[in-house]
């Protein structure tokens, strides 16, 4: 399929992005963030428990968005431990982002030079929105490069191909998604890879767990949370919708992608979450 080039005004450049960066991705991602902690992680930040962040640790959460990650973990580790978070853009980061974490504008793809074997731990949450395929092996050695030997990697990512059980607009809904996602040129079922990316980057102790994510509100608080945040992020995608030529205006895809939150309370359906650790070879 030809592959659009969104290297535009609108998306920055040498970054392609499907969503937008606005208050209400801004209140969509936090809202998200509390929903994952909670659903994948099991109300910690961190999902390999054997992860223990010391008094002089080094973290990146790679990616960063409003920096809410980041912002949190930097009140359960040690007031010592340094704390970075990075992103190719600003617009969404929190105001008044705390002063003692250290946000760089930066491609995961292209870390800065002076952070090789710099970090215990890199976050990296929910790029598959914005990774070509070739990019994944570059942020994954990226993210080798500045670890420490023995140091670990959380990769988190869903699959918004489908959602289970397969109802109507879901159904509708996921595959227009995945169609723009190819068009774009991105790696949309990175899921599915990312421990064979994780491999062939040169990572060790690869771990793999894939988790339902609820969404609907037969699955109570949780799922209405899960509502707010994958129903949220379609409906973020009007715009790229438009923009790539699979629906005539927004508002058309926005009748579609709106009747989501019915269906789900409906079905009380859930997506997969994807998991992943790593850790450099000592
Ligand atoms: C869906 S948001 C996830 C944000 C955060 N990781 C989270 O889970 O809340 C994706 C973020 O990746 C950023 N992004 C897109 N392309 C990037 C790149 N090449 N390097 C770094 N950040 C990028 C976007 O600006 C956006 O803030």
């Amino acid at each position: 399929m030809t592959q659009l080039d969104m290297t535009d005004d609108t998306y920055h450049p040498g970054a392609r992005y499907a969503l937008p960066r606005n208050q209400s991705e801004f209140d969509r991602l936090n809202v998200q963030h509390k929903y994952l902690t909670k659903v994948i992680c099991d109300g910690g930040l961190l999902c390999d428990k054997s992860i223990k962040l010391g008094e002089n640790c080094c973290v990146l959460d790679s990616g960063t968005g409003t920096g809410i990650w980041a912002i949190d973990l930097a009140n359960v580790v040690p007031k010592t431990a340094e704390i970075h978070a990075c992103d190719v853009s600003d617009v969404n980061l929190t105001p008044n982002f705390p002063p003692q974490i250290h946000f760089s504008i930066a491609s995961v793809t292209s870390l800065p030079l002076e952070w090789s074997n710099k970090f215990e731990l890199v976050n990296q949450r929910f790029l598959s929105g914005a990774l070509l395929a070739p990019e994944w092996q570059k942020a994954l050695a990226e993210i080798y490069r500045v670890l420490n030997p023995g140091g670990a990697v959380q990769i988190m990512e869903l699959d918004p191909r489908r959602v289970v059980p397969d109802t109507k607009v879901a159904t509708q809904v996921c595959a227009a998604m995945t169609k723009a996602c190819d068009m774009l040129g991105l790696q949309i079922d990175v899921t599915e890879h990312v421990s064979e990316l994780l491999r062939e980057a040169g990572f060790v102790d690869i771990v793999h767990e894939t988790k339902r994510a609820p969404v609907g509100k037969t699955w109570g608080e949780t799922g209405v949370q899960g509502t707010l945040s994958f129903a949220g992020a379609f409906r973020n995608l009007s715009g790229i919708m438009v923009k790539v030529g699979l629906f005539s205006s927004e508002e058309e895809y926005l009748r579609l992608a709106d009747k989501l939150p019915e269906e789900w309370d409906t079905h009380g359906s859930h997506f997969l979450c994807t998991i992943a650790t790593a850790r450099k070879p000592v």
